[in-house]
């Protein structure tokens, strides 16, 4: 009678901690937090790829405990509406493009002022040096956290109509970024800057409500503007680079559940960065070459003639305190 009953015990016992077992199981492998990430470019664009391998390392180093869900094509909202959300943790991270992020963060216009570094090698030995660590410590002005820098290479003018110099420019409907620093560049340049969110330029070119637009090889080659826009003026005029950025709640957030998991954060959104930066050299690259292929008209400028542009643009420099003027200087020595 003895074993009957002890085995009768023992069958309760195992029914009533297996579902415990598998359920603790389970609690071990939920994540504890899922982090939004908003980028308004398209999921095969070098930013979402890196924002994509942000998540899988994140994911990997944290064992499934932090995750990050990536948004892009501006799903969560245009650029400063998706900052502006970031300031106050509506949505926790976001790659930022400098040119909407300068209104936003006082003083750091002066890493994006136009022919300001010679080359991609020249504005790399700034963010990676004391200046770009620095302005991401400070990224706490902005009311945001700074973690990592992209790239998004030099930004030329296009236009529906053909231009070849500086004096073509003059009094063109331009599309500009949400921008201060952008308005001022354009308005030296003799053209007239509307502000204009990127998801809307497309029909703005088509419709002629503007002349032209300024951006990135790949930016102009994913949003089809080479379609309304044919001219493209090589000018390079301004190098804006991209901020990866955390907004302090989520920062909190991770921080309250385990301080390692911030380092772990901060670490991959570099490694990111780092990945983002081969992936764009070579979309630059393939954007030009689809473009060219597909009938754009692509003007060389000579040396004469971009001395007028950067000419054009010096009364923007002498505008900054001598504060500014300072930092510029190591920039331009850097
Ligand atoms: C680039 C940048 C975007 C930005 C856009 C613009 O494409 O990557 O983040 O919104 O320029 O001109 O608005």
């Amino acid at each position: 009678m003895k074993k009957p009953y002890l085995a009768a015990v023992f069958l309760l016992l195992l029914a009533l901690l297996l579902p415990g077992c598998a359920l603790e199981e389970e609690e071990d492998t939920l994540p504890l937090l899922i982090l939004r990430y908003a980028d308004n470019q398209p999921e095969d664009y070098p930013t979402t790829k890196a924002a994509e391998y942000f998540a899988q390392l994140m994911e990997e180093r944290t064992h499934g405990k932090i995750l990050i869900r990536v948004y892009p094509n501006g799903e969560l909202g245009d650029e400063n509406r998706v900052l502006e959300q970031v300031q106050f943790g509506g949505i926790d991270i976001a790659r930022i493009s400098m040119g909407t992020l300068s209104d936003y963060y006082p003083g750091i216009e002066v890493l994006a002022l136009p022919y300001l570094y010679d080359d991609a090698d020249h504005m790399w030995r700034v963010l990676d040096g004391e200046i770009g660590e620095e302005f991401l410590a400070s990224s706490r002005q902005a009311d945001v956290i700074g973690l990592s820098w992209f790239d998004a290479g030099a930004r030329s003018f296009y236009t529906r109509e053909p231009i070849t110099c500086l004096e073509d420019l003059a009094g063109l409907k331009i599309r500009i970024q949400e921008s201060d620093l952008m308005q001022r560049m354009v308005e030296c340049l003799g053209a007239v800057p509307l502000k204009i969110q990127y998801g809307d330029v497309y029909s703005a070119l088509q419709t002629g409500k503007i002349d032209g637009a300024e951006n990135n090889w790949p930016s102009y080659e994913s949003t089809g503007h080479f379609e309304a826009a044919t001219y493209f003026l090589r000018d390079e005029h301004s190098r804006l680079p991209e901020m990866q950025v955390i907004s302090t709640v989520a920062l909190d957030k991770i921080a309250q559940i385990d301080e390692d998991y911030v380092t772990i954060l901060k670490e991959c959104a570099k490694e990111c960065a780092l990945y983002e930066r081969e992936l764009w050299k070579e979309r630059e690259v393939e954007a030009e070459e689809r473009v060219r292929e597909l009938g754009v008209t692509v003007t060389e400028l000579s040396a004469e003639e971009l001395e007028k542009f950067r000419e054009a643009v010096q009364p923007l420099y002498d505008s900054y305190p001598e504060e500014d003027q300072r930092i510029i200087d190591q920039i331009r020595n850097s």
